[in-house]
């Protein structure tokens, strides 16, 4: 395979211009030449291209966001936009593509391997950790690693006015952001969309957590539950104690990537270019047990995500 195409799609994540970094530098070990497509399949639907070299992919390791910029590109989802994608490609003598996203965005590259002939690799690049066939994805550690320093700080004023500090953060509809970032910012009770939750429970808990000696305590909520604000609302309803919402919204998906988004990106390109200069696409990237692994996209895209119930009992053992 002699050309190859990039594209970012979906929500940006922390880690995609280090996996970009690293797709582009493999690619070029290899002697084969990389266009970088601007704003994810619309770019390519448009042929929003520029060939990249060595000096494109300096000094972006460190930074949030995508510098190809990324889109969320309905015509993709239509057999018009999808024949176009593919005509792109054709033109261009492209003969292999990466997409780093979500799985909306490994919909697409499934389409043009399937139905185009065109081989893909998936690089999962989302926040949510949303993705079953992979532990971790790309953006989800920086992410977190946002939340706990949002809740250190929520921390600091709720423990000063004895308050309920209810933190909304993102996921979809996957509650693994609160799970991760409850556990690891000390938060009493997370509710996540997995596990239906009990305001009764929620009530019983905090109240024990204060005659225990506590003076504040920290909810996460995810938002494929409902937002802070809202649950904030029912909780005052039912609680003497004074509840606050906060959201940390979008912040969490910019800012510098974490060790191991960073690891994770360098491992993700470099084993995505590895796959196409032998010829095999059709495949998504990305890590089980510690390990680096791929695996055929229709079948990554058919596993259906599983919570981690085992996490979410320690949460409540050790937050009280
Ligand atoms: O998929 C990433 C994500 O940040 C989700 O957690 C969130 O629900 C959504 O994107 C927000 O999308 P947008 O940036 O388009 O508002």
């Amino acid at each position: 395979m002699k050309r190859i195409g990039l594209l970012t799609s979906g929500g940006d994540a922390s880690g995609m211009n280090a996996a970009i970094r690293a797709v582009v530098r493999t690619a070029l070990y290899y002697g084969m030449e990389v266009y970088g497509i601007r704003r994810g399949y619309a770019g390519l639907i448009e042929d929003n291209m520029d060939e990249m070299d060595m000096r494109s992919v300096s000094n972006i390791v460190h930074r949030g966001g995508t510098m190809l910029r990324t889109a969320r590109c309905m015509e993709m989802f239509t057999e018009e936009g999808q024949r176009k994608a593919a005509e792109t490609l054709h033109r261009r003598g492209i003969e292999g593509l990466v997409v780093i996203g979500g799985d909306g965005s490994f919909h697409g590259a499934k389409i043009l391997s399937e139905q185009y002939g065109i081989p893909t690799i998936g690089i999962p690049g989302t926040i949510d950790n949303d993705l079953a066939y992979t532990d971790y994805t790309l953006g989800f550690d920086t992410a977190v690693n946002t939340c706990i320093d949002a809740i250190n700080k929520l921390r600091d004023t709720m423990e000063s006015h004895e308050r309920i500090s209810v933190v909304e953060v993102m996921g979809r509809r996957c509650g693994d952001i609160a799970l991760y970032a409850g556990i690891t910012s000390g938060a009493e009770i997370i509710i996540v969309p997995e596990v239906p939750y009990d305001m009764d429970d929620v009530v019983m808990r905090i109240k024990r957590s204060r005659e225990n000696g506590k003076h504040s305590n920290i909810i996460v909520v995810a938002e494929g539950v409902m937002s802070a604000e809202e649950f904030a609302r029912r909780l005052q309803a039912v609680t003497e104690y004074s509840v606050r919402s906060t959201n940390i919204g979008h912040i969490q998906r910019g800012g510098s990537p974490s060790m191991a988004d960073r690891m994770l990106a360098a491992q993700f390109g470099n084993k995505a270019v590895r796959l196409l200069k032998d010829g095999i696409g059709n495949r998504v990237v990305g890590i089980h047990k510690n390990e680096i692994i791929d695996m055929d996209i229709i079948e990554a895209l058919s596993m259906e995500k599983k919570f981690n119930y085992e996490l979410y009992e320690t949460l409540r053992m050790i937050s009280m």
